[in-house]
């Protein structure tokens, strides 16, 4: 399918809208959003995890591959979101959670009663004399990723939570059920899949990391996983030729990504990759602050570009999901330029070469929810880090401070649409505190903004669809060694695109040659001017497009 036009908008459907007052959003929730989402001008629509699960790790600890929580609504809403989706020109994309799944599942179950067909469903290994894991892998949520089941004496594997068990992708009969499980889904007519922790399916061998670091080095990228997924994409996907996949690759390599979302490669259409978020990882440590490193940023943002390029691999462009905090209050500034800043991040992501996402509230200018006790939180992952660094001896106070800048819930508060009591989001009680500035930052208000971040993303999205330079155009990097300026060029045989973003709340100048000749598409300042020096304010992001021969 030729997706190059298109954008994605990604839905956590817990947080969307509820129709019904229980506080969790719902699938007739999402249908009553969808003329918002046709304004917008987005084309498909990435739904997170919702089938049955207990909720440990938010629905990606799946009990049912096959069915949806009734939290969130039936099958029938399911359908009726499609067709009137459809109608829309929207499509829907749904998440496959294949690399572990909830100790609550049946097979799990028949695993634990004694089943040995389903014990090899899931992996197990004996533990090291004492009593001692079987090797000193650590879970990403925290802990140990082995737990003990006496009735074996052995451990099964989970990467995430306890309750997350690995599945064995060596045996053959868990990938069958895989390919059933998107088969079944194909047939109800949906085309596209996003792959959850996809590079993470094929484990290497089990030895300690050397490094007393996670042990990922052994099961991420790990041997068999391209040819897992040419498998899955032949028995499943691959068959119907609408479709469209994103794999969401943890820790992973460009080389190894080029095989992933290679155009001729019949695995996936493209990926999601991270390095680019761990720019204000103190040490590679998550839970250690501090401030974002722009070089940092820039290079590894152009080093995927251009290594996805050459090899004429696909990349997905976000700096937003439902497992990073919000990139405006982390990247931007979501106190004095809130507006500028927000607008500059859409277009630096939206204007490069790949499918851009959009996470729900982006659109609107959503910071993080600054939660100021640890009951406000819901994150399993936020609420074992901070018992963790507790036991380790850091404050509660310096912990909180720490989740505030990283806390997965901080973009998963519900969607403010209004600024009556939560936000519109829920007549009840949200499960999830909203963030409290919903009376500022809310979609009734940016509807009736021309000037809104709401109306720059749909200019943004409207233009990848007209014009082929940002579908096609090879990306060169400009500016390269700016300290403050991430700036970079599309070229398609005559015509050029130049992006310009100011990442600072400071004023700059820069200098490109013929900028003079260029015409400007976009801006964040209603009075940008092209000229070849370039006084940048602060936050500014300039769009300028020329066709012909420069002078
Ligand atoms: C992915 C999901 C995340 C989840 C994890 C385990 O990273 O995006 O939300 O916790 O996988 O399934
Ligand atoms: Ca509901």
């Amino acid at each position: 399918m030729d997706f190059k036009g298109k954008t994605v908008y990604q839905i956590y459907p817990k947080s969307f809208c509820d129709t019904n007052g229980d506080g969790w959003g719902d699938l007739p929730g999402i249908i009553s959003k969808l003329d918002y989402l046709k304004e917008l001008g987005i084309d498909y629509i990435w739904l997170n995890a919702f089938f049955p699960s207990p909720q440990k790790d938010n629905g990606y600890d799946v009990q049912d591959y096959r069915s949806i929580d009734p939290r969130y609504g039936t099958m029938d809403d399911f359908l009726q979101l499609c067709a009137e989706a459809k109608d829309r020109g929207i499509d829907i994309m749904l998440d496959m959670v294949f690399n572990h799944t909830s100790t609550e599942h049946i097979w799990f179950k028949r695993a634990l009663a004694g089943d040995p067909k389903y014990k090899n469903y899931y992996i197990w290994k004996k533990g090291k004399p004492g009593h001692q894991p079987p090797n000193n892998w650590q879970s990403k949520f925290g802990g140990s990723a082995w737990e003990y089941v006496a009735k074996y004496d052995e451990w099964y594997l989970h990467l995430f939570d306890v309750t997350q068990a690995d599945l064995n992708w060596e045996n053959p009969e868990v990938r069958k059920e895989m390919a059933d499980i998107i088969r079944y889904w194909s047939e109800k007519g949906v085309h596209g899949f996003r792959f959850d922790v996809v590079n993470l399916i094929s484990k290497g061998s089990y030895e300690d990391d050397p490094h007393h670091f996670d042990g990922r080095q052994f099961y991420t990228d790990g041997p068999r996983v391209h040819e897992y997924l040419r498998e899955l994409n032949e028995r499943s996907f691959g068959r119907d030729p609408q479709h469209l996949t994103v794999g969401e690759m943890s820790s992973t390599s460009i080389e190894n990504c080029t095989e992933y979302a290679g155009h001729a490669s019949n695995e996936l259409d493209m990926v999601f990759s991270f390095h680019h978020l761990k720019v204000d990882y103190k040490d590679q440590k998550k839970w250690e602050l501090m401030p974002f490193d722009f070089m940092e940023l820039k290079r590894i943002m152009n080093e995927w570009q251009i290594g996805m390029q050459e090899k004429n691999a696909w990349n997905a462009l976000f700096l937003n999901n439902h497992d990073q905090p919000r990139a405006l209050s982390r990247f931007g500034d979501d106190q004095k330029y809130p507006k500028e800043s927000a607008k500059m991040l859409a277009t630096l992501i939206h204007m490069m070469r790949g499918t851009p996402y959009v996470y729900q509230g982006e659109e609107l200018g959503m910071t993080n929810a600054y939660f100021s006790s640890i009951d406000q939180y819901r994150d399993v992952e936020s609420k074992n880090i901070y018992r963790i660094l507790l036991s380790q001896g850091r404050s509660k106070e310096e912990i909180l401070h720490i989740l505030q800048a990283r806390s997965r819930d901080n973009s998963r508060t519900p969607m403010p649409w209004n600024d009556q009591k939560n936000g519109g989001f829920t007549s009840g009680t949200p499960w999830l505190s909203l963030a409290d500035n919903y009376e500022k930052i809310n979609a009734k208000k940016v509807l009736k903004d021309p000037d809104s971040v709401f109306a720059h993303y749909q200019k943004l999205i409207a233009l990848r669809k007209k014009m082929r330079i940002i579908q096609d155009g090879i990306y060169v990097p400009r500016l390269e060694e700016n300290q403050s300026v991430f700036a970079y060029e599309r070229r398609l045989g005559k015509e050029s695109l130049i992006v310009i973003n100011n990442f600072y709340g400071k004023m700059t100048e820069v200098e490109i040659p013929h900028l003079h000749q260029y015409q400007i598409l976009l801006s964040n300042y209603k009075d940008s001017r092209a000229e070849d020096a370039l006084q940048l304010r602060p936050y500014e992001s300039i769009v300028l497009y020329f066709k012909g021969a420069v002078e």
